[in-house]
């Protein structure tokens, strides 16, 4: 426990001196085209190549796993970082100031420190294996809500895969009449963090990528929320998965309206 706290103290650092790149408006408006309406911007790399070096400073034995690098050569079964730069891309691009940096830890394919850094309101997002949830250093805990009717949830649509947008919407509407209201923020990583503190009840995206979800699966279950795929069952940090996040109260009901 006593290594984990140093090593979130060496995170939480990191993605604060990061989040200052992740707000240079210019370096935002240098945009390379990765796929359809997949966007890379100099200050996704910049914040890569960042957070990479003081890592790698700290921690050189720790491989590390980022979006915007090939990841091949990551031996799961050894200790490795797992980084989005930036969740929230688009919204970088469209200047909403509503992206995240999103750093995990991963130990034999499990999550066991995560930190979701969202600079515009300088709002840092934790978590180790059995220590609670924090926000700024305030534990944190999941929404109280135990009927869906009294719920808000959040969805991601894929944006890059568009061959889901059926189903997707489909589970949208459902969600959206069973519940109080949906919401789509546009980052999951913030997504997730919304749900540890309590401001969602829930989220679900049909798919998404170790690095949007690593970090805030240990958030979620450090503030007592529960985080499966879609169909329930256990998520693995190593693949792409679709992801369903709750306070837990509600997470059977809400993961029968979506296989249904
Ligand atoms: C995306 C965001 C978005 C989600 C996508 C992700 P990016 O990450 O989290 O909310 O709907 O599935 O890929 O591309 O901005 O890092
Ligand atoms: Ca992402
Ligand atoms: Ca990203």
């Amino acid at each position: 426990m006593l290594e984990l706290e140093k090593i979130l103290n060496v995170m939480e650092q990191t993605v604060r001196e990061a989040g200052k790149s992740l707000m240079d408006r210019e370096q935002s408006r240098k945009i390379h085209q990765k796929g359809y309406a997949d966007f890379v911007t100099e200050v996704d790399l910049h914040v890569q190549q960042l957070v990479c070096a003081r890592l790698k400073e700290a921690f050189p034995e720790i491989q590390f796993m980022g979006e915007e690098k090939d990841n091949s050569d990551v031996d799961f079964t050894k200790a490795f970082w797992i980084l989005d730069p930036v969740d929230g891309t688009s919204n970088l691009i469209h200047d909403m100031k509503m992206s995240a940096i999103s750093l995990g830890l991963a130990v034999n394919r499990e999550t066991v420190a995560g930190v979701i850094y969202q600079p515009y309101l300088d709002e840092l997002f934790s978590a180790v294996k059995s220590g609670g949830a924090f926000l700024n250093g305030q534990p944190i805990h999941v929404s109280e809500p135990n009927q869906l009717s009294s719920c808000i949830i959040a969805l991601g649509t894929s944006p890059y895969h568009h061959d889901l947008a059926d189903q997707t919407f489909a589970a949208a509407k459902k969600v959206f009449l069973s519940s109080m209201d949906i919401r789509r923020s546009g980052s999951a990583a913030l997504d997730l963090a919304y749900v540890a503190a309590g401001r969602v009840d829930g989220m679900f995206e049909l798919i998404l990528q170790p690095w949007d979800f690593a970090a805030g699966k240990i958030i979620v279950e450090e503030a007592g929320g529960a985080m499966t795929t879609i169909e329930g069952n256990s998520v693995s940090v190593t693949a792409p998965s679709g992801i369903l996040a709750t306070n837990g109260k509600i997470h059977t009901q809400l993961c029968q309206l979506l296989k249904g």
